[in-house]
C-alpha cells in the first residue's frame, strides 16, 4: 500500500510516500524556521500564509521523488491535530483534494501519536518484527511533551503532559535568554558539550507538582535561568526591572548555565518516565521516544540507561525522522487506516487534543 502523508500542524510543510510497512519512498520537509527566526517562536499567520504557498510544491516533490504518479497512491494521510489551525487547515484542505480527485480513503491523524511512529521508518527493505507492546511512550519536541501508554501501533493512552512550556520550547526559550539563534535547542546541547561545561554549576529546581505526579512543568526553570542571568526583579516600589542586562552574563556562566538547564531538564523527564513506567505500563516491553527534543545528547544518553536499568528496548526514530516530518503521518495514516478506517471528506482540523 503506497500512502501519501501531509503534514502542516505547525512550521513544518511536508509530503512523504511511505509505503505500509514504514518503507519511505520519499521524504520532503520545506521548514520555515527562517521566517520566524526574528520573533523568536512560531507566528500563526506567517506560517499558515507559507504553508499555502509551500503545500503544493512540496506534495509534486515528494511524488517525484518516489518516482510514481498520483494514480498509483492507495490513500491520503494528514495531520488533523494538534496544531496551530489555520496551518492544520491547509494540509486537511489538500488532503481532502487529492482524495477526492484520485478516489482514494482520507485518514486523519494525531500528530503527536506518529511521533511515535516514526520509529518504524527507513530507507531499506529490512523489517523489524520485534514485539514492542505495550510500550512507555515519550514524546518531547517544540510543540509537545508528553507520556503514553502504547498498547499497540495504533492505541495511545495519554499518562502525562506539560501543564505549560513544552520541553523543546523551554530550550528554545532558554536559548533566546543566553542570546543563542532560533531553533535554540541544538545550541544549548552544543554549548553543554563542550569539554569543560559544568552542569552542576548552577542549582536549578525540578518540578515535582505532587498533585499530578506525572505530568511537566518548564516554566519555572525557564524563569530560573531568566533569575540568574539578570538578578531577581525589583519590587515595582522600587520601580521594577532587572538589576543586570542580558549581555552582562560571561562566556563561561552562559556555557555552564546551558549545561546546567540541560541536566535539570532532562532529570525532570526522566523522573516522570520512571514513576509512569512503575505506575501505569510496568509491562512494559519497549521505550519509544520520539519528537525533535530526542535529538538532545544528554537526553539520548540517560534513555539509554533508562532502558538498560528496566530492561526495556530502546526505540528510537531515525535523525531525520524525529524531527516534523509527513512519513510518519504517512505510516501511522496506514495502520490507522487497517484498524479504524477512512474518515470522510467531512473531516476537520482539531487544534488540541485531550489524547
Ligand atoms: O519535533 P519538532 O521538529 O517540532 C515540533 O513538533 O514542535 O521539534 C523541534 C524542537 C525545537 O524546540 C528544537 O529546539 C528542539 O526540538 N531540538 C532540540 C535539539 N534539537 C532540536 N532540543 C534540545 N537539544 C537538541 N539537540
Ligand atoms: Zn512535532
Amino acid at each position: 500500500m503506497l500512502v501519501l502523508g501531509l503534514e502542516s500542524s505547525c512550521d513544518e510543510t511536508a509530503a512523504a510516500i511511505v509505503e505500509g510497512d514504514g518503507l519511505v519512498r520519499s521524504s520532503v520537509v520545506a521548514t520555515q524556521h527562517d521566517l520566524h527566526a526574528e520573533y523568536g517562536g512560531v507566528v500563526p499567520e506567517i506560517a499558515s500564509r507559507a504553508h499555502v504557498e509551500r503545500i503544493q510544491p512540496v506534495v509534486r516533490e515528494a511524488i517525484a521523488q518516489a518516482g510514481i504518479t498520483p494514480r498509483d497512491l492507495d490513500a491520503v494521510a494528514v495531520a488533523n491535530q494538534p496544531g496551530l489551525v489555520g496551518s492544520l487547515l491547509v494540509g486537511v484542505a489538500a488532503a481532502k483534494a487529492l482524495a477526492w480527485s484520485l478516489g482514494v480513503p482520507l485518514v486523519g491523524v494525531n500528530h503527536v501519536h506518529a511521533h511515535l511512529d516514526a520509529v518504524r521508518l527507513r530507507h531499506d527493505e529490512t523489517v523489524d518484527h520485534a514485539d514492542v507492546f505495550p510500550a512507555l511512550g515519550l514524546v518531547v519536541s517544540g510543540g509537545h511533551t508528553a507520556i503514553y501508554r502504547v498498547a499497540s501501533r495504533t492505541q495511545f493512552e495519554r499518562v502525562g503532559s506539560t501543564i505549560d512550556d513544552a520541553m523543546g520550547e523551554a530550550f528554545d526559550k532558554v536559548a533566546q535568554i543566553l542570546r543563542l539563534p532560533h531553533p535554540g535547542g541544538p545550541e544549548v546541547d552544543r554549548l553543554a558539550s563542550e569539554p569543560d561545561a559544568d552542569p552542576g554549576r548552577f542549582r536549578l529546581p525540578v518540578p515535582r507538582l505532587p498533585k499530578r505526579p506525572l505530568d511537566f512543568s518548564f516554566s519555572g526553570l525557564k524563569t530560573a535561568v531568566l533569575y540568574t542571568v539578570r538578578g531577581t526583579p525589583r519590587p515595582a516600589k522600587e520601580g521594577g526591572g532587572f538589576p543586570r542586562e542580558l549581555t552582562d552574563v560571561s562566556d563561561i556562566d552562559r556555557r555552564d548555565l546551558a549545561a546546567s538547564f540541560q541536566r535539570t531538564a532532562v532529570k525532570a523527564v526522566m523522573l516522570k518516565l520512571g514513576r509512569a513506567l512503575d505506575e501505569r505500563v510496568p509491562e512494559a516491553r519497549a521505550l519509544i521516544a520520539g519528537g525533535g527534543v530526542t535529538a538532545n545528547s544528554h537526553l539520548r544518553s540517560e534513555l539509554a540507561r533508562f532502558a538498560h536499568e528496566h530492561d526495556l528496548e530502546l526505540k528510537l526514530p531515525k535523525p531525520e525522522f524525529c524531527i516534523d516530518n509527513a512519513a510518519m503521518i504517512a505510516s501511522l495514516g496506514a495502520d490507522v487506516l487497517e484498524s479504524q478506517g477512512a474518515d470522510g471528506i467531512s473531516l476537520t482540523p482539531t487544534p488540541t487534543t485531550a489524547r
